[in-house]
């Protein structure tokens, strides 16, 4: 157990300065936790500080009204962590984060992240690193959701998506038109008439599951009243 544990945290970029004795001090300490598609892994509000690596499968992490309404802030896979805001500073959480698919996390208590970080540099950089990150890519939610209109944020969040793919575009992830939607602040509806125009118009194509996304859409605030 310990081995294969030490091989994933090794390869995940936070932990990869880590000594060996340091890494097994480390993997001695996870417990490896599975969830269904759908559990809730923690809610916004709980006062639990461990933090979470995901060796398998998918997360989101949503803010709700509670009322059935929700903002999906991010999306994380394999070898990303979450719950790193609570150790760090304090509980409560800041957001529930849900299962979107089987997943399998490693938890990592809060005295050994600590203990962890106090003794290497490198991983408290990672770490700073990996916040500055999400706070740019909260920035950039921002701005969309207060300067741009759905058109532009639908065109803004598939350019992200997109990874290249043998010489296209393509969004291949599983992502149905709600998390769309609960990504940019739309209904589940106006995402699926965006798309019809935006096929029509030839900016996007659908291949199966995979949206094939043509660079000239524009995904930019500035261009996206033409759209
Ligand atoms: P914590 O507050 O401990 O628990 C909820 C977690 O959700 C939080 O730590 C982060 O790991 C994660 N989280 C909160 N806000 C964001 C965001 N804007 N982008 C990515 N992850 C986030």
């Amino acid at each position: 157990m310990n081995t294969s544990v030490n091989d994933l945290l090794e390869n995940v970029p936070l932990f990869s300065g880590l000594q060996d004795e340091e890494l097994t001090t480390m993997s001695r300490a996870t417990v490896a936790k599975n969830f269904a598609k759908h559990a809730i892994i923690m809610r916004e509000g709980d006062k639990t500080d461990a933090l979470y690596l995901i060796t398998s499968g998918k997360v989101k992490v949503v803010l709700s009204t509670g009322g059935g309404k929700e903002v999906i802030l991010a999306m994380l896979g394999k070898s990303e962590l979450f719950g790193e805001m609570s150790p760090l500073d304090q509980p409560p959480r800041s957001a529930d984060v849900v299962a979107m698919e089987p997943t399998q996390l490693l938890v990592i208590s809060k005295t050994d992240f600590i203990n962890c970080l106090a003794h290497n540099p490198q991983m408290a950089l990672k770490i700073m690193q990996g916040l500055i990150q999400r706070l740019r890519n909260a920035d950039r939610q921002i701005q969309s959701l207060a300067l741009m209109n759905i058109y532009g944020r639908v065109a803004r969040t598939l350019l992200e998506l997109a990874k290249p793919e043998g010489g296209r575009l393509v969004v291949g992830e599983k992502l149905s038109q709600q998390d769309l939607a609960d990504m940019i602040g739309a209904s589940r509806e106006m995402v699926s008439r965006i798309f019809k125009d935006l096929s029509h118009s030839g900016y996007i194509r659908f291949e199966g599951r995979k949206i094939i996304v043509n660079e000239g859409l524009p995904g930019k605030p500035a261009s996206a009243a033409k759209l």
